[in-house]
């Protein structure tokens, strides 16, 4: 494998072309080295020689920005995050899969489509894995990646296709060396983790003090739904293909060949997939499967079984769930049996107090289980288990697996009835009750969620204080310097510099960090509060509704409903919150520390002209950072999003646009330059 030379064969003078014609080649030998890598899993070359290519393409891309595309293969490092995911209606709705454990319901599946369709169609079947893991629809226009989308409520997902972009697995163009591309593409396939890269990320957490996640379908979903797209690209993430959506400009008939074609244009497919032809081929599959489940690198929780004809599937349609030619059949989750050794009370970081067994270890699905959650109270209470009872536990995919139920032992003498503790495991609160849940009202004083709430009101979105996270919250509140929100802001640099993984100028950095947000966004302190419901976009549409602290704080359910985006559920969270004494006299104690909000320019009359417009930014503008201009315009109350869509009213071109220019005047979207814009922000410019 060789580089190409620019100045080597061809000579036309202008070294733009010949720059471009290289950028082309380079980008087409790295797309095919991704895929023998990420998809096919055979790399053909070392992991030092992709580097050289990779970085002789960024520094082409560097020296002309105009030539950069935004579906090279050096686009996947992420970019710039977003304020928030823009819902999107899928091409064609997502359904869910009707399913069962029982072979029984399998026969009855297979009967109803015996007399749905007759002798004329050969009833044959694909059976292939379900993947555990989040779905998502991803659309290619004339053969470019167009759009990633969350399944959502399966009729409206959100927007992720920044983050989508980042998954090695997914072509950012579709493969025609074996198939013609069509004009429309839209599939399903399932976002996963292979368990191998979601221990590795674990362990790596762990390492770095964070908490690990639950199992592979958290760790997925949340990084799939990141608003900044680099974290979702430090994420192993991976995505196999399995449905053909839509189609257009290609012709398919039967399930097998799409998958097959869903290969041939790059996707990974599932790697076992069998067409078979009658309900005893289904159970063989699924008994196979099932027995080789726990050798797998990636979770499954059964099989999923499809008519192979794709032609009589629109004349069986749907139910309003799911459709009638596809089914789920289930495999029963790992269980064992095991004896709970103790049952202790942890505390978590919004005061939930979930009781946990701690169980004589035992292997579940090639796992070694010490603990299990016993969720909440009225679940303790429903199965009545205590310590050392003989327990049945079930691990359906997640780290932390259940207590199923209690074994019966005859004879056997049993402990006492476990209750909640009648004060907090962590600050001796009596806890609160609330629906099944037990809860320590004490938020900002107790030290299990102080933590919690510390590093949240610091974080970036939130507060923004540098240099307050994990670690230096726990060290604050375990060394007792902040017992409740208000003494971060007592703090003294002396008091810092004797601590451990202090210096001077780091404790010197933090004090000023925090005391400089006694001047701070109301939004952003809003958010920091971690009033429950309440993120950043609500935050944003209380400050600029109430414009004042001391009003959301009196306001009645009635008045914060008159906000944007704020329903029945919403304020009423945010009012018991508000109203539980603890959390009052906490706010109290902050206030006191003295801040001076700042507000959102008021709307002029009549409402601002750009309210509710929808922005798209691409390439660089003179007069503003991206990050700028999307705050002038939200402060106008327009939004900024990611991809051009027909919903987009305007998408401002800088210098060296991306595909997003094309998309927007292939859709008919306004394009304004930067002179337009300044017209449009009614300024020549910035103040
Ligand atoms: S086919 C109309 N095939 O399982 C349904 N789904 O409730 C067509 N899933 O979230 C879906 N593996 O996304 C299909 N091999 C597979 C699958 C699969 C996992 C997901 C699906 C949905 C859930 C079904």
């Amino acid at each position: 494998m060789t580089i190409p030379d620019p100045t080597a064969g061809i000579d036309t003078g202008d070294p733009r072309a010949a720059a471009s014609r290289e950028i082309e080649a380079l980008s087409e030998e790295l797309r095919l080295h991704n895929h023998l890598y990420y998809v096919e899993a055979a790399p053909r070359i070392s992991d030092a020689a992709y580097d050289d290519l990779f970085r002789r393409l960024q520094a082409l891309e560097a020296e002309f920005p105009e030539l950069l595309r935004d579906d090279s293969p050096t686009q996947r490092v992420g970019a710039e995050p977003r304020d928030g995911l823009p819902s999107v209606a899928h091409v064609v709705p997502m359904l869910s899969l009707d399913s069962s454990q029982e072979l029984d319901a399998v026969r009855r599946f297979d009967e109803r489509l015996e007399r749905a369709l007759g002798d004329e169609v050969v009833r044959e079947y694909v059976v292939e894995p379900k993947l555990d893991g989040a779905s998502i629809e991803l659309v290619y226009e004339q053969g470019i990646l167009s759009r990633g989308v969350t399944r959502g409520n399966g009729v409206v997902g959100e927007d992720v296709t920044e983050n989508v972009r980042t998954i090695r697995s997914v072509p950012l163009r579709l493969r025609e060396e074996k198939r013609p591309i069509p004009t429309l593409l839209s599939l399903r396939g399932e976002a996963l983790m292979y368990l191998s890269a979601f221990e590795a990320l674990n362990e790596a957490r762990i390492m770095a003090g964070d908490e690990p996640y639950q199992n592979p379908r958290n760790a997925t979903s949340g990084a799939l739904r990141q608003l900044d797209s680099r974290i979702t690209a430090s994420r192993p993430l991976t995505v196999i293909a399995y449905d053909v959506l839509a189609l257009e400009g290609a012709e398919l008939e039967t399930d097998a060949e799409g998958i097959r074609a869903l290969s041939d244009w790059g996707f990974l497919v599932p790697d076992r997939f069998e067409v078979v032809r009658d309900v005893d081929g289904i159970a063989a599959f699924h008994r196979a499967y099932d027995r080789d489940r726990d050798d797998l690198d990636y979770e499954i929780d059964g099989i999923v079984i499809k008519l192979n004809a794709l032609a009589p599937r629109r004349r069986l349609g749907s139910t309003s769930h799911h459709p009638r030619w596809a089914m789920a059949f289930k495999f029963e989750p790992r269980k064992e049996v095991t004896r709970i050794d103790k049952i202790f009370v942890s505390v978590g970081r919004t005061g939930v107090l979930t009781p946990v067994a701690l169980l004589r270890p035992v292997e579940v699905g090639g796992v070694t289980v010490s603990r299990a959650s016993l969720h909440n109270r009225e679940e303790l209470l429903r199965k009545d288990v205590r310590e050392g009872d003989l327990v049945r536990i079930q691990r359906a995919g997640d780290v932390i697996p259940q207590v199923v139920e209690r074994v019966p032992e005859e004879g056997r003498e049993r402990g006492e009835a476990f209750s909640m503790p009648e004060s907090c495991p962590s600050c001796g609160t009596p806890p609160v009750e609330r629906g099944p849940f037990t809860v320590c009202p004490n938020h900002f004083g107790c030290a299990a969620q102080l933590k919690g709430r510390l590093v949240h009101f610091g974080s970036r979105h939130a507060m923004d204080i540098e240099g307050l996270g994990e670690e230096t919250a726990t060290l604050f509140v375990n060394l007792g310097l902040v017992k409740e929100l208000a003494d971060l802001f007592d703090l003294r640099e002396d008091q810092l510099t004797s601590l451990e993984g202090f210096g001077e100028l780091s404790a010197r950095n933090l004090i000023s960090a925090i005391q400089r947000r006694r001047n701070v966004e109301l939004a952003r302190f809003l958010t920091g509060l971690g009033i429950p419901e309440v993120g950043v976009t609500v935050a944003r549409d209380l400050a600029a509704h109430f414009r004042d602290f001391e009003g959301i704080r009196r306001a009645t359910e009635e008045e914060l409903e008159a906000v944007h985006g704020v329903g029945p559920k919403m304020s009423a969270a945010i009012r018991t919150f508000l109203d539980d004494p603890r959390v009052s006299e906490a706010i109290d104690h902050l206030e006191d520390r003295g801040f001076e909000f700042i507000l959102p320019p008021p709307v002029a009359e009549g409402g601002s002209p750009l309210a509710g417009k929808v922005f798209v930014l691409t390439g660089t503008l003179d007069g503003y950072t991206r990050d700028e201009l999307k705050e002038l315009l939200q402060e106008r109350g327009a939004r900024v999003t990611g991809s051009v869509s027909a919903k987009t009213d305007y998408v401002i071109a800088g210098d060296s646009p991306g595909s997003k220019l094309a998309k927007a005047r292939s859709l008919g979207v306004q394009v304004l330059d930067e002179g337009g814009l300044n017209k449009l922000l009614g300024s020549s410019g910035r103040a």
